[in-house]
């Protein structure tokens, strides 16, 4: 039978040296996207998901990530007090009471590998989610959010399922790109698997996207990883390792991804959010339409 997939996890424990230095003393998955920090979308599309289970490993700037999810009692306090109820339910839905959350420690940035495995204690022998906050996932508009999509299809493979999308040729070395053969709609039985490919040797433009759903029998073949590309422990070999043991699939998602670890992927998610948002969304639209650019 389909185990459920309880847990969530999310290394935030990257450098994020591409953002500094708002990164400095910062963790870059703290950055708002219009009034949200990048880590509550990814909680969110979790949630969304029906896990409970949050767990984030995390590194030297932890401070504000566990204060964001954690009671926030003298503001809560303060917005009581004074009457403000909207700001107090908005302030207290950051964390559900049905939501758990823990933390544990990268000691050192060896890798999106080995910050999964510093998570395995708490995953337990069950199959789990990885998020990586930075790329902000938008499903369609009013449709299913993007791992909740791949949750469906867990359920029905029993395997593993991480997220893909095709990006031009001369993009393909800034990814994990994968290669294999098609298993029903947006579906693909993963054969291979090469992180940040030289376009000639790329095997396809099916880029993975952060967004992974796993089995525990990763953590083993992540285990047995040498350090790959860049000296760091590679999330996409430990999953390349377990193609020889199990079937994984890739899934093409509906909908939309912003790179939010680079500047020009923020700024398209701060501009396309703001029009969409409820509250500013006309008035910045009129700004926008104003500027001669
Ligand atoms: P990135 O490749 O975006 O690296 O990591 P980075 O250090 O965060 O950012 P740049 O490239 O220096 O600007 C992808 C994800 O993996 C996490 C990061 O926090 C990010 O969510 N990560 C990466 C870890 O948690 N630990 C690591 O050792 C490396």
């Amino acid at each position: 039978m389909t185990q459920k997939i309880r847990t969530a996890v999310f290394p935030v424990a990257g450098l994020g040296t591409r953002f500094l230095p708002a990164t400095k003393a910062a963790p870059k998955e703290m950055l708002p996207v219009v009034d949200k920090p990048l880590i509550q979308y990814a909680v969110e599309e979790a949630y969304a998901a029906g896990i409970r289970h949050m767990v984030f490993v995390t590194g030297r700037n932890k401070r504000a990530i566990e204060d964001h999810f954690d009671t926030a009692y003298e503001l809560e306090n303060e917005l009581a007090q004074s009457g403000k109820q909207a700001l107090l339910d908005l302030v207290r839905s950051v964390q559900p009471d049905d939501m758990l959350c823990s933390y544990v420690r990268q000691p050192r940035a060896l890798g999106l590998g080995h910050a999964v495995l510093c998570a395995e204690h708490l995953t337990g022998n069950s199959p789990f989610a990885v998020l990586l906050a930075d790329d902000l996932m938008m499903g369609p508009p009013g449709g299913t959010p993007v791992l909740a999509q791949m949750a469906e299809q867990f359920y029905r493979l029993n395997n593993s399922v991480i997220a893909v999308q095709e990006v031009p040729q001369d993009q393909v070395r800034r990814y994990g790109i994968v290669a294999g053969t098609p298993a029903g709609e947006r579906l693909m039985r993963i054969e291979r698997m090469v992180e940040k490919p030289a376009p000639e040797v790329a095997p396809s433009r099916l880029a993975v996207a952060g967004r992974y759903i796993l089995t525990p029998a990763v953590f083993e073949q992540i285990r047995q990883q040498p350090r790959g590309a860049g000296g760091e422990i590679q999330l996409t070999d430990g999953i390349a390792g377990l193609l020889k043991h199990e079937a994984a699939y890739a899934y093409t998602y509906a909908g939309k991804r912003y790179d939010c670890g680079s500047k020009e992927g923020f700024l398209e998610a701060t501009v396309e959010l703001a029009l969409a948002h409820p509250e500013v969304g006309a008035n910045f639209r009129a700004y926008l339409k104003s500027l001669k650019v």
